[in-house]
């Protein structure tokens, strides 16, 4: 184990949400796309659980212009409670308060809008010099599959900063960034040494996507804010994670990879989006058994 392993537990989770979601507009012209409804709840409610399963009460929120939805969601309604209560309905008002009595959540707004890595580097000042994790809110896991606390184990037991990955067709490698690693021979953990964000397929150095779940040593600020912009012009967290591989492990580098064989849905882009409300609900106890009767008729009949 080094010097910085298990030293500080990771409280913190920083959730970027300043994007502006171009691909589900008009949806998203006056609400971030992470309140879009995946079933019932808005995708980035998944989000913050999943931080809070894992141990992480404090949640900051790097968000942009649209934040007033998210804030209110997260927030107490007591006119919409007190209806509730009026009303005897036990059940809904429980779902009501339970998105604000979550965590602890936290906004910082990110100004411009530079990239995934810049977003990251808003953070600093909450953060501070305690490692972190960051959850995007395109990638849900499944509950049954905590791969968040597996990473944190890791980041535990090795110190560094941990990265999850997902083996992926190669021909989809060039939508994520994709790592060069080396097995550990220790099951689900390898060490990365490389990485590139959307590389062509040619030039990817595995079949592995990193998927949006991080676990960040703090040294990560240091390096992010001398990224320069790298892919499309953004300042890429990928290229801050690739100088972290490179640097010596007590100076808080070193990054390993937890490659996930669980379940993630991918809400990033309409079609993917639309499978993964359809895969969730089917998995309902509630809903599940009558949108499944009715999903096998509706497919049967299609052209
Ligand atoms: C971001 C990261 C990319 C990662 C992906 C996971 O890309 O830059 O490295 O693979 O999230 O979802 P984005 O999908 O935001 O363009």
């Amino acid at each position: 184990m080094t010097q910085r392993a298990g030293r500080q537990v990771v409280r913190k989770a920083v959730v970027p949400a300043a994007g502006f979601g171009t691909r589900f507009l008009p949806a998203t012209k006056a609400m971030p796309k992470e309140m879009l409804p995946v079933v019932d709840k808005p995708a980035i409610q998944y989000v913050v659980e999943e931080a809070v399963v894992a141990g992480l009460d404090d949640v900051l929120f790097i968000t942009g212009r649209n934040k007033r939805a998210l804030e209110d969601h997260f927030d107490r309604n007591f006119e919409l409670e007190e209806v509730l209560r009026i009303k005897g309905d036990d059940e809904r008002l429980t779902m009501v308060t339970a998105a604000s009595d979550l965590a602890r959540i936290h906004y910082v707004r990110q100004g411009e809008p530079l990239g995934l890595g810049h977003a990251v580097l808003m953070a600093e000042n909450h953060v501070g010099d305690e490692p972190f994790a960051v959850l995007l809110g395109d990638d849900l896991i499944d509950p049954r599959d905590p791969v968040l606390v597996r990473m944190l184990q890791v980041r535990a037991e090795c110190g560094g900063s941990v990265i999850c990955l997902m083996a992926v067709p190669r021909a989809s490698i060039s939508l994520y960034g994709c790592p060069a690693v080396v097995e550990t021979g220790s099951g689900d953990v390898v060490i990365v040494t490389d990485l590139i964000e959307k590389p062509d397929v040619a030039e990817a150095p595995s079949s592995f996507a990193v998927i949006g779940r991080y676990v960040l040593d703090p040294a990560v600020f240091e390096v992010l804010r001398a990224t320069k912009p790298g892919r499309g012009g953004e300042i890429q967290l990928t290229d801050a994670l690739r100088v972290l591989a490179q640097m010596p492990e007590d100076a808080g580098g070193g990054v390993r990879g937890v490659v996930f064989g669980g379940r993630r849905y991918d809400t990033g882009d309409r079609v993917s989006y639309l499978q993964s409300v359809i895969q969730m609900a089917c998995e309902r106890p509630d809903l599940g058994p009558e949108l499944r009767t009715w999903l096998k008729e509706f497919a049967a009949e299609l052209p």
